[in-house]
């Protein structure tokens, strides 16, 4: 899958940094695209079954939000943020058992994601799938 990105969105959002991983893996359009196929996988891939029953039976707001919060989190705009003041990891999942499984779902899920959309630098998202799968898998009880 090619996310083309015309623009620099750095350039867009004056007082960026534009080394932020965020950026210089293409912005917005690159994080909708990981976390859009990653929702694409939790719906259609019974490996994921668990983790989708999990969520909500319709996943169009997680499918606006992730990204906005995976932006903030990787050095980009930070409007799920400031619009959630206070709202962090914990707190989001508090209300769920995160078994060993369903970590392990989502962790190569996302990895898988960020794969298929393979942004650019390379070893920079592989780095991210791995930051991100290893703090989900942290969270398996
Ligand atoms: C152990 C792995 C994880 C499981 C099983 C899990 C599961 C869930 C579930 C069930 C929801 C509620 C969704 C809904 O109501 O439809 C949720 C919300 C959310 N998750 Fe996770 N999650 C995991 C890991 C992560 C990680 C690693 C991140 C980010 C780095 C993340 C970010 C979020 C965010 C931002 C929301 C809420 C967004 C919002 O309400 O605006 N989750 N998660």
């Amino acid at each position: 899958m090619t996310v083309e990105t015309e623009t620099k969105p750095a350039a867009a959002n004056p007082g960026a940094n534009p080394n932020a991983p965020f950026y210089r893996l293409g912005g917005a359009p690159v994080f909708e695209a990981i976390c859009n196929r990653f929702y694409d996988l939790m719906e259609q891939d019974p490996a994921y079954t668990e983790l989708r029953a999990m969520h909500a039976p319709d996943l169009a707001p997680m499918r606006e939000s992730l990204p906005k919060f995976l932006a903030g989190w990787a050095g980009g705009p930070r409007d799920w943020f400031e619009a959630n003041p206070g709202r962090c990891m914990m707190s989001i999942h508090k209300p769920f058992t995160m078994s060993r499984e369903t970590a392990g779902q989502w962790a190569e899920a996302m990895q898988r994601a960020i794969a298929d959309v393979a942004p650019e630098p390379a070893d920079m998202a592989k780095a991210m799938g791995e930051v991100l799968g290893d703090m989900a898998r942290g969270m398996g009880r």
